[in-house]
């Protein structure tokens, strides 16, 4: 979900890299293995650790929701252990200061609540508030080489869209923190698109070799383990100009928003002159993209959308998604309305969720610095 300065050329070129680095057979692993831990989940969650998160740098919209957000909610109900990362430090891999951070970690945090991930079962925490987490980024640096580092295609197309910016260290070095992330829970499955791939490709490379270099605490099993990927299909939905769904553009329907605004962004939404609504994704990708987003938010076939509102046009798609729209997410931004009038409860569930991170994060460390001998 990188949400950037630039996103449209860090898109394209995330997936020129990514085309040049992945092979299609080690995708294809990747989507196999992908399936595999679904038909586990389905049968036993409990064996999983899940962590994903986010990098707190604008408000989540409907794109997010169903590219993300929905899935880490079904896996929360379907009983996997979940932990959700609020990545500040990310933010300052590629852009000069915080921001107003603090009010965009409290507005994503107030996001994750409002979509239905649960603080009784899921741990919401900002990498920052843990300092064990971040320790751990020493030994893991050791472990890796700057040409490993600068090979990374991710963050190759990251530093390419900076358009002429210095690379920072933290930069170069962010996949080794997201290593940290994903290894200070010992998480084992990690949900994400497939730009993300590199970094889970060298979180198993440091869990490997941490435990070639250091050993084991106890000799029966690895300090860390192998985390995968559970790959998302990542957002498919297109912004209100047929472009990508992004903030920088105003092209965005952000779950915040009340039902007037979001009728008022739907009637700015690109549509084409033909009255005869039709779902073509190639030929109409503008209508298309509405009628998808329809057939999303009232789980409809799209055609079957199309077909009903038949030579109604643009406006008669209009009228039906935003309808849809505003139906379908009601509950969630009542939810939230209710949330913002209580920001005490929102910081608490922070101040919890980054105790219990802390918790895990201080075992960890006990074991990593056990390991390395450490102990004095
Ligand atoms: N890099 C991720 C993004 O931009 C966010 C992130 C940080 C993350 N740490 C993580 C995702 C650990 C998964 C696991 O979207």
């Amino acid at each position: 979900m990188t949400e950037q300065a630039g996103t449209d050329a860090l898109d394209v070129a995330i997936a020129d890299a990514l085309a040049a680095s992945t092979s299609d057979a080690s995708l294809r692993r990747s989507e196999q293995r992908s399936s595999q831990i679904e038909e586990q989940i389905a049968r036993d969650p409990s064996v999983f650790r899940m962590l994903t998160g986010d990098r707190p740098t604008g408000h989540l919209h409907v794109g997010h929701y169903f590219g993300s957000l929905a899935n880490r909610v079904r896996l929360q109900d379907a009983g996997v252990e979940t932990l959700v990362l609020i990545a500040d430090y990310q933010v300052i891999a590629d852009r000069d200061g915080t921001g107003p951070i603090a009010e965009r970690v409290h507005s994503l945090a107030t996001d994750y609540l409002s979509v239905g991930i649960d603080p009784a079962r899921t741990t919401i925490f900002a990498h920052s508030q843990v300092p064990a987490l971040n320790q751990l980024m020493l030994p893991f640096l050791s472990l890796v080489s700057d040409s490993e580092l600068y090979r990374n295609p991710t963050v190759k197309a990251e530093h390419d869209a900076t358009e002429g910016r210095p690379m920072s260290g933290l930069l170069l070095t962010y996949p080794v923190h997201q290593a940290a992330d994903i290894l200070f829970c010992k998480a084992t499955i990690v949900p994400v698109g497939k730009d993300q791939l590199p970094h889970l490709e060298q979180t198993r490379v440091i869990a490997r070799r941490f435990d070639e270099r250091y050993g084991r605490v106890d000799p029966a099993r690895p300090v860390f383990p192998q985390a995968d990927a559970l790959l998302s299909a990542g957002s498919l939905v297109l912004g209100m100009d047929g472009t990508k769904m992004s903030k920088s553009k105003g092209n965005t329907i952000e779950l915040r928003m009340t039902a007037d605004e979001t009728a008022k962004v739907i009637r700015k939404a690109v549509t084409d002159s033909n009255r005869m609504i039709t779902y073509d994704p190639v030929g109409r990708p503008e209508v298309s993209n509405l009628l998808m987003l329809a057939g999303l938010c009232s789980d409809r076939d799209p055609v079957a959308i199309a077909d009903e509102i038949g030579d109604g046009g643009g406006g008669g798609l209009k009228r039906y998604l935003t309808e849809a729209l505003n139906e379908m997410f009601a509950p969630i931004r009542a939810r939230r309305a209710e949330l913002e009038r209580d920001p005490g409860h929102v910081a608490a569930v922070l101040r919890e969720g980054n105790e219990r991170a802390n918790a895990i994060a201080d075992a960890t460390l006990a074991e990593v610095r056990e390991a390395m001998g450490m102990v004095y």
